[in-house]
């Protein structure tokens, strides 16, 4: 059995029209399942909408609709996006799913019973627009303001039902001692274990000021706060909360590899969903991945600003420069680490530019072309004992790219993943300058010299093609058509792709264009 592999996305809030921070997120953890794919792994790949609470309760009234609908309504959006954007999440869950809410309430029974769910009464300071309270010391640091909406914290009390999160400190904190890759990246980390040190106090998990929720079984009137409900998806859309979970077929999937978020929801995945797990007996998630913002033109987007990267926006660029320059974009110039990154339609032009078109597409283009050309597309096996040429060893070249591959995604270093396959290209192209097969192509006595460089370009485009697949899988499928290769197949094969195979036949290759040039100006 192949080894498994569990990625997820945030599930988004209905209440909001997909954006950036969505298709950023949802893209790279793309990435990386078609990669894990290709690597040979049982892969798993969630996402979905989150579709209780207040907020998506108050945005239906607004609109004169119920809550149901308004969710019907744009989960249905997200999930027609999510194929636009050539997503290949293996389930999508909703909140509002019988799957879902039945397991949610099975979980909290069994908080319950075992203590580490009670009733109590409580006053803090609440952050209205994120649902969220916070401790005396945070809120004051603050300066008694919403971190993401800027208004004012507001003291609240009430009775609640309690997740006992502060009996799990100790355990929360050797966890992130003793698992340096719990958090990625390591300033993230850091910045857990600072606000672990502080203390933990218990965390009220369901309300009685509306009724759009999970109803806390057996406590009429209170309804599960949608934070607590909202993590259970990453379980429950594994069975892992039904009456007999090793029954279910994906339970081998637990564990997950990663839940990518955002540092704005770290907190909730490295703290309260670990304790929750704990308190459950259930085994901890490998990896918490959670990269910074988007930001355009150096200011914060958000709706006031009118400067969000919307869907129409992104459609933009899909329409002018196809979906995988989109998404080489997100993968290489976004916010993966602790940063922000600016979105600016210079940048995006400057990476298609430099990386797509004068890399990819030309190495590509200059490659068939000569093979074309040269040898009406067909180069079968070249006699050659030493497989190096011009110095060139590109076994040893291969297997080092493959191998930043598989170590950038045990990382979720997505960036270096579309580097480890871009660096062949560029290697490819440094291995033409100096070799100069169009030279040797007009002496008829160097025929043989010229069939093995450009049996090696081959060799190396298609290798290039299948780690840059994951990344851009459209493109990569047409120059594999072009090199009259199969398109990469799932399961183990990437190994065999990324490497020198004299046995190849290579029969109808085809000049091929990936990435044309566009002038047009910015919209
Ligand atoms: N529903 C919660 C998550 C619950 S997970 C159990 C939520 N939803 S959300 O719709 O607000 O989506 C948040 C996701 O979009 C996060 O990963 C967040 O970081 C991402 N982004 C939102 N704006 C963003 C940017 N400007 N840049 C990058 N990603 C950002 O939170």
């Amino acid at each position: 059995m192949p080894e498994t592999a569990y990625v997820t996305t945030p599930i988004y809030y209905v209440n909001d029209r997909p954006h950036i921070g969505h298709a950023y997120t949802t893209t790279l953890c793309d990435a990386w399942a078609r990669f894990m794919r290709l690597a040979g792994r049982d892969v798993f790949f969630l996402t979905g909408t989150d579709e209780h609470g207040v907020k998506v309760e108050k945005s239906a009234q607004e609109r004169g609709m119920t809550p149901r609908a308004l969710a019907d309504e744009v989960s249905a959006e997200f999930r027609r996006v999510l194929g636009d954007f050539g997503i290949t999440n293996d389930d999508f869950i909703r909140t509002t799913e019988p799957r879902h809410e039945r397991q949610v309430e099975r979980f909290l029974e069994r908080l319950r019973d075992s203590g580490a769910v009670y009733l109590g009464e409580f006053e803090g300071w609440y952050d209205e627009s994120q649902e969220e309270y916070h401790t005396e010391t945070r809120a004051k640091e603050l300066d008694y303001r919403s971190p993401v909406s800027g208004r004012p914290l507001v003291r609240a009390r009430e009775s609640n039902y309690y997740f006992r999160l502060s009996a799990f400190t100790s355990r929360l904190e050797r966890h992130l001692e003793e698992n340096p890759d719990f958090v990625r990246p390591a300033g993230r980390r850091n910045e857990v274990i600072g606000r672990l040190r502080e203390g933990l106090q218990d965390v009220p998990i369901t309300r009685t000021n509306f009724t759009w929720g999970i109803p806390m079984p057996g406590a009429a009137g209170h309804v599960v706060y949608v934070w607590i409900d909202a993590l259970f998806n990453y379980a429950t859309a594994l069975g892992l909360g039904e009456q007999d979970p090793a029954g279910s077929p994906r339970a081998r999937y637990w564990p997950a590899t990663f839940h990518v978020v955002g540092k704005e929801i770290l907190w909730f995945h490295a703290v309260v969903w670990p304790a929750l797990l704990m308190a459950l007996d259930l085994p901890l998630p490998r990896c918490i991945y959670a990269h910074a913002f988007w930001i355009k033109d150096g200011q914060k987007m958000s709706k006031s600003l009118g400067n969000f990267i919307d869907l129409e926006a992104i459609r933009g660029y899909h329409d002018r420069f196809g979906l995988d320059a989109w998404r080489w974009f997100m993968a290489t110039r976004g916010p993966l680490g602790a940063s922000d990154a600016d979105f600016r339609d210079a940048h995006f032009r400057e990476a298609y530019l430099s990386d797509l078109v004068n890399t990819v597409g030309n190495g590509a283009s200059r490659v068939t072309a000569m093979v074309e050309r040269y040898f009406e597309g067909t180069l079968p096996v070249v006699e050659d004992p030493s497989r190096v040429v011009a110095g060139e060893d590109w076994s040893a070249a291969l297997a080092r790219a493959l191998r930043a591959a598989e170590e950038a995604a045990s990382e979720f270093a997505i960036d270096r993943l579309a580097e480890a396959g871009i660096g062949l290209m560029r290697s490819l192209d440094g291995f033409i300058h100096r070799t100069e097969p169009f030279k040797i192509a007009k002496d008829p006595a160097r025929r043989g010299e010229l069939a093995l460089i450009l049996r090696q370009s081959l060799e190396v485009l298609e290798a290039a093609s299948a780690l840059l697949s994951p990344l851009m899988p459209g493109s990569m499928d047409r120059l594999r058509r072009a090199l009259s290769r199969p398109p990469v197949a799932e399961g183990g094969t990437l190994a065999a792709q990324v490497r020198l195979d004299p046995a190849r036949t290579y029969a109808g290759v085809t000049k091929v264009a990936l990435f044309p040039r566009v002038e047009e100006p910015a919209p």
